[in-house]
This record gives C-alpha cells, sequence and structure tokens, in this order.
C-alpha cells in the first residue's frame, strides 16, 4: 500500500512562534510544512509597533534553517493605548497583516490586552478603513463568567457589537471551540471568519479532566464538550470557504506546564498537517483538506494562494515524548502515540 496525498503547500492562520533559543527549537517544524504563517505577537513584552513587528520578522528569517521557503505574516498586538496613525504604518511596511484583539487577562502573555473595546474604536475605524484584519481571541473575561461559556459569552457582548459599528472590517474569530461560534461564522457576512485548531478537532474536556489531570491538554479557549467537537468537524471539512487551519501551536517549557499554576497551550507543529489529516480522513473529506488547509485563509486574507506542493504518505509513525525548546523541552500533542499520515520530505517523492 502506498497511498499519497498531495496538497497545494499550506498555511498556518496562527502561530506562536516565541522568540530567541525557543524559537529557533520550534520554527523549522512550522516551515518544513508550510509557506506562510500568522505569527501571534504576544511577546514578553509584547509587539506593539511597526518597528517591533519588523525587528521580530528579521529575527525569524534569521532563525530559519537554509533551504526552507517560509514567509512570516506579523501582526500587531492591540493595546489599549495604540495610536490609529500605527495602523497606517503597518499596513504601508508591507509585512504587517492583521491585528490581535486579546481581551486583558484573557490567555498567556494577555495581560497588556484591551480592557474595553470603546478605547480601541479610533484604531478599529483605522482597520477598517485600510482594510487590515482583525483577529479576536475570542472569549469574554470578567472573572464572574464561567470558563466554558466565555466563547460564548463574547459573540453576544463583543463580536456582534463589533460587526455592527464597524461592518466592513474582515474579522477572523480565531481557534473556535463551540458550535455557537460554528453557526455564527457559517450563517455570517463575507466579512467573517474562523481559524480551527487541531486539538479541538481531535479531543473535548474529558482529555483534560477524565481520569486525572492532563495539563498538557490544557489550552484557550478551553476544549469543549463532545457535542462542540462535532459542530467543529462538520464545519472544517464542510468545504465553506471562511473555516480554515490555524494550529494555534503554543509551546511552552514541560515544567511550565506540569505546574501549580500550569500555563495555557498545546504544541502542534511538530505534525500539524498530519493531525489534520487525520481528521478528515476520520470524517471521509479527505478531498476538502486542501481547501482548508492551503486556499481558504489566503483567499480571505487577500493573497495568493501557494503554488508548491506537498504530499503526505498514509505510513504509521511515533511521535516522539518531548522536543527541544531552547534550553528546555516541550510535550508535543499525541506525544507517544502513532500517527497515521507522515509528512514526505521534498527529496522523498
Ligand atoms: C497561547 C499561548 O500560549 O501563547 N495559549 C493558548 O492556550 N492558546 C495564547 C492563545 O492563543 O490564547
Ligand atoms: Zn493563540
Amino acid at each position: 500500500m502506498n497511498e499519497i496525498l498531495t496538497l497545494t503547500r499550506p498555511d498556518d492562520w496562527h502561530l506562536h512562534l516565541r522568540d530567541g533559543a525557543e524559537m529557533n527549537s520550534v520554527l523549522p517544524h512550522t516551515a518544513r510544512q508550510f509557506a506562510r504563517a500568522i505569527v501571534m505577537p504576544n511577546l514578553k513584552p509584547p509587539v506593539v509597533d511597526t518597528a517591533q513587528a519588523q525587528a521580530y520578522r528579521e529575527r525569524i528569517l534569521a532563525a530559519l534553517p537554509p533551504g526552507l521557503d517560509f514567509t512570516p505574516l506579523m501582526t500587531l498586538y492591540l493595546t489599549d493605548s495604540l495610536a490609529p496613525a500605527e495602523i497606517e504604518r503597518a499596513t504601508a511596511s508591507g509585512v504587517l497583516f492583521a491585528a490581535k484583539l486579546y481581551p486583558a487577562g484573557a490567555t498567556t502573555n494577555a495581560e497588556n490586552g484591551v480592557t474595553r473595546l470603546e478605547k480601541i474604536y479610533p484604531v478599529l475605524a483605522a482597520m477598517e478603513r485600510e482594510d487590515m484584519p482583525l483577529l479576536v481571541h475570542g472569549e469574554a473575561t470578567a472573572a464572574e463568567i464561567d470558563v466554558f461559556d466565555r466563547e460564548r459569552r463574547f459573540i453576544d457582548d463583543s463580536l456582534l457589537p463589533l460587526q455592527r459599528d464597524f461592518p466592513g472590517l474582515r474579522i477572523v474569530f480565531e481557534h473556535i471551540t463551540t458550535a455557537d461560534a460554528a453557526d455564527l461564522v457559517r450563517e455570517g457576512p463575507a466579512t467573517l471568519a474562523a481559524t480551527i485548531t487541531p486539538q479541538h478537532l481531535l479531543y473535548n474536556r474529558n482529555a483534560i479532566l477524565a481520569g486525572g489531570i492532563h495539563p498538557h491538554f490544557y489550552c484557550l479557549p478551553v476544549l469543549k464538550r463532545e457535542r462542540h467537537r462535532q459542530a467543529l468537524i462538520a464545519v472544517a471539512t464542510s468545504g465553506h470557504p471562511r473555516f480554515f487551519l490555524g494550529t494555534d501551536s503554543a509551546p511552552h517549557a514541560i515544567g511550565a506546564k506540569e505546574s501549580d499554576c500550569g500555563c495555557a497551550g498545546i504544541y502542534s507543529a511538530h505534525a500539524a498537517v498530519e493531525l489534520y489529516a487525520e481528521v478528515f480522513d476520520q470524517a471521509g473529506a479527505l478531498d476538502r483538506l486542501e481547501g482548508f488547509a492551503s486556499f481558504h485563509g489566503a483567499d480571505f486574507y487577500g493573497l495568493p494562494r501557494n503554488t508548491s506542493l506537498i504530499q503526505l504518505r498514509r505510513e504509521t509513525w511515533r511521535v516522539p515524548e518531548s522536543y527541544a525548546f531552547g534550553a528546555t523541552r516541550v510535550k508535543p500533542l499525541k506525544a507517544g502515540e502513532s500517527m497515521a499520515w507522515r509528512l514526505m520530505a521534498a527529496d522523498e517523492a
């Protein structure tokens, strides 16, 4: 048996690359499969202006192993104090492709995020004018809101008002986790899209909590119940053009996850395309994988589709227990487990 799946080279529309030695460890995993990635700006300190984004981009390019053709698409981290003029500088730079809204405190390194949406209305107006997409971490953050309801509450409290007040603004609802978000995007206007991670397609919340607490399955937004996972699989494999691949690969050192207060984030860049291939295969929708992974995101962002190809072979391989991560190690999704598809090296075809 020699079953091979050929795809236009995909892009990752939501990625955490970190910085320095940690970035050097994880970047090759992404660059061997993806042509481009939307690089999240939640460094410490965050990437809040064009000059910082340009400098970060240069560090990524310098860390790229020779022979790998990969383009980082940079993003700005929105804060209460960002000047609207920065949006014009950002679009003029040619290297910034979006700005990210983290509600303050919503997730890893979101302490500098936006405290009240009204505070950034002038910036959002500039983005609408400049046609720069707004990427949202779609979770309401008020302390009294149940963790499992935070995405649904964000829709009512923030997303619908945003769409009403900025009808021309393109919005990507990042890493959606609920049937509510899937329905909203499926029925929504052409300006609204969503990314979906491999973990939210492969697992429900039992992975975190059944039979003991499993910190490596903890990410934000947190995994939800099975009915939501099924809704995500349905839209991802439907061929709908406004759902696309965004891994949200978010590496943390093993010790930072296996901790009294463990960090949110799941590392999936080591096998991203293979993980999605398993989902689409199990759903009997392998023919829809290319649209989701390689076309829909580029089309929504208004960027050219890639022209080179990748190939996956149906072949069992075992995911390592951990990978180097700067001076420490990171535990990947499906550590120690076997995978059904393997990405072939460029010279293997
Ligand atoms: C991300 C991280 O670690 O940077 N963590 C996560 O659980 N997804 C931040 C984010 O995207 O929420
Ligand atoms: Zn993320």
